[in-house]
């Protein structure tokens, strides 16, 4: 019950045009639907209406975070605990957001708003359900397979990690604490996998980067060459998390949002028991190689 996984993450850009090109040649996602103000894109072997929309608005920012649920009941129930909670909900009615059904919509105590949605149009992947190969052939740029999860900011990070914990359900996989012991940064999860959702200290509403799967690291290794050869602004790597154990690189698309590539990680089952970090660790819990965090990464969230 509850929370399946992410769903999609909704990005304001100020050029639809330009932030199209690069998710579609650059990134290589596939563009699923357009309308007047907004693109609907997808990765590969996501069979779901989009995971990544582009929304026009004057200035760059995180417009909304879906993530999924599993049962026809999760809505109601979820939409009780939040407003017990002291949260209101919205209803977002079938049609009033194009590709998914009915879903709730509520601001969260880090100030992001988030939408929980059980129905959404399946389009299908690229490749058939019957004899696939492994990959498809021929799609231009980085083509990930499919989104992975998404850091937001928070002013109060232990704050936000109790509502997304026992109203939301999220089971935390790591935390980075400060010197007084209070959480600077928190990773958790509901798809068994290192995280989903991630909230480290900064501005409420704000949106650090999401992040895209890749299956290993030689195609992180292909991406940071695309990147490259693109002329894209590289955050950061390719490296290692300490926190995660995954293989990253940051990268920023034309419009300022961070975006990463991810792969590798651990399988955390429910009951995984929490990785814990201090603060004095940080460079190695962000950068394992570097064992340093740069200015702009700590600083840089749109
Ligand atoms: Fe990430």
């Amino acid at each position: 019950m509850g929370i399946l996984r992410l769903s999609h993450v909704d990005v304001r850009v100020p050029d639809l045009d330009l932030a199209t090109a690069y998710y579609t040649e650059v990134m290589g996602l596939l563009e699923v639907e357009r309308t007047d103000s907004a693109v609907y894109l997808k990765c590969w072997d996501e069979v779901d209406h989009h995971s990544l929309k582009l929304v026009y608005a004057p200035r760059v920012g995180l417009e909304r975070i879906s993530f999924k649920v599993e049962h026809d009941d999760d809505l109601a129930e979820l939409e009780s605990r939040i407003e017990a909670y002291g949260f209101p909900v919205r209803r977002a009615s079938r049609g009033e957001e194009v590709g998914q059904g009915e879903s709730i919509r509520f601001d969260t105590p880090s100030g992001q708003e988030m939408e929980l949605v059980r129905e959404v149009d399946k389009v299908g992947g690229v490749l058939p359900r019957l004899n696939p190969p492994p990959m498809p052939m021929g799609l231009p740029g980085i083509a990930p397979p499919r989104m992975d999860h998404v850091l937001v900011t928070a002013e109060e990070v232990g704050e936000a990690t109790k509502f997304y914990r026992e109203v939301l359900g999220f089971r935390l996989t790591e935390q980075l604490l400060d010197g007084n012991g209070h959480q600077i940064g928190v990773w958790m999860e509901r798809s068994h996998s290192p995280h989903d959702l991630a909230v480290v200290s900064g501005p409420n509403g704000g949106l650090h980067h999401f992040a895209f799967w890749l299956d290993d690291w030689d195609h992180v290794r292909r991406a940071a060459d695309i990147l490259a050869y693109n002329g894209v602004q590289i955050d950061v790597g390719p490296t290692r998390h300490g926190i995660t154990r995954g293989n990253t690189i940051y990268f920023f698309d034309p419009l300022g949002t961070r975006n990463e590539v991810f792969t590798g990680g651990y399988r955390p089952d429910p009951d995984f028991p929490t990785i814990t970090w201090t603060e004095d660790n940080i460079g190695k819990a962000i950068f394992y190689y570097e064992g340093d965090l740069n200015e702009r990464f700590m600083k840089v969230h749109t």
